[in-house]
């Protein structure tokens, strides 16, 4: 049976085809912030990276494919980055453009999305969706000047360990060339 919540028959890009600006807004409101106030941009608190700048990375990962990657990666003795919070979902179509936001508000480096690979999501097609709102997101750090290759979508099947921990690593390593997340600093001062 197909769990998706129901689409009217709309692509998943249709789905979120809210404005960025809307979004934008909708994200400052939820979060306190005045929707039209002219936000400082976020980059003006960029610091260069250090050399022992760890980045902290958020995953989140659908409960079959990824979250057994995961679980394999461990069971073989895979290393890969220790500065990672494993958020699990029912499925990445359940991932939602403000989780993805509220991530880096709530100071992570990077972020990714990881699901089962496209045409084996036991959900049918909620790794397209979730795909399509990585995607939306992504224009939208880079519009709001945090950058989007902070953020990335993976998929792997429940036996790749060994990619899973690459895809950690891989986004780790990117993020360190990107820079500490800045509003990571703002929220320290609040
Ligand atoms: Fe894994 Fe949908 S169940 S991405």
């Amino acid at each position: 049976m197909n769990n998706e919540p129901m689409n009217n028959g709309k692509s998943a890009d249709q789905q979120i085809s809210k404005s960025a600006n809307q979004q934008i807004s909708e994200w400052r409101m939820a979060n306190g912030e005045s929707p039209t106030s002219n936000l400082q941009s976020p980059t003006s608190n960029l610091q260069p990276p250090t050399s022992n700048f760890q980045p902290e990375i958020t995953v989140f990962m659908c409960i079959y494919c990824a979250y057994m990657a995961a679980d394999t990666a461990g069971a073989l003795r895979i290393k890969y980055p220790a500065n990672v919070k494993l958020v699990k979902l029912p499925c990445t179509g359940k991932t939602d453009v403000r989780y993805l936001l509220e991530a880096f508000a709530q100071g992570a480096d990077g972020v990714c999305v990881v699901g089962c690979p496209i045409g084996n999501c036991h959900h049918v097609h909620g790794n397209v969706r979730g795909r399509a709102r990585v995607e939306y997101a992504k224009a939208l750090l880079d519009q709001i000047g945090l950058g989007g290759k902070r953020l990335e979508m993976y998929f792997v099947s429940g036996g790749m360990g060994n990619p899973f921990a690459n895809a950690i690593r891989e986004l780790t390593e990117r993020v360190k060339k990107v820079g500490p997340n800045p509003l990571r600093s703002v929220k320290r001062e609040t």
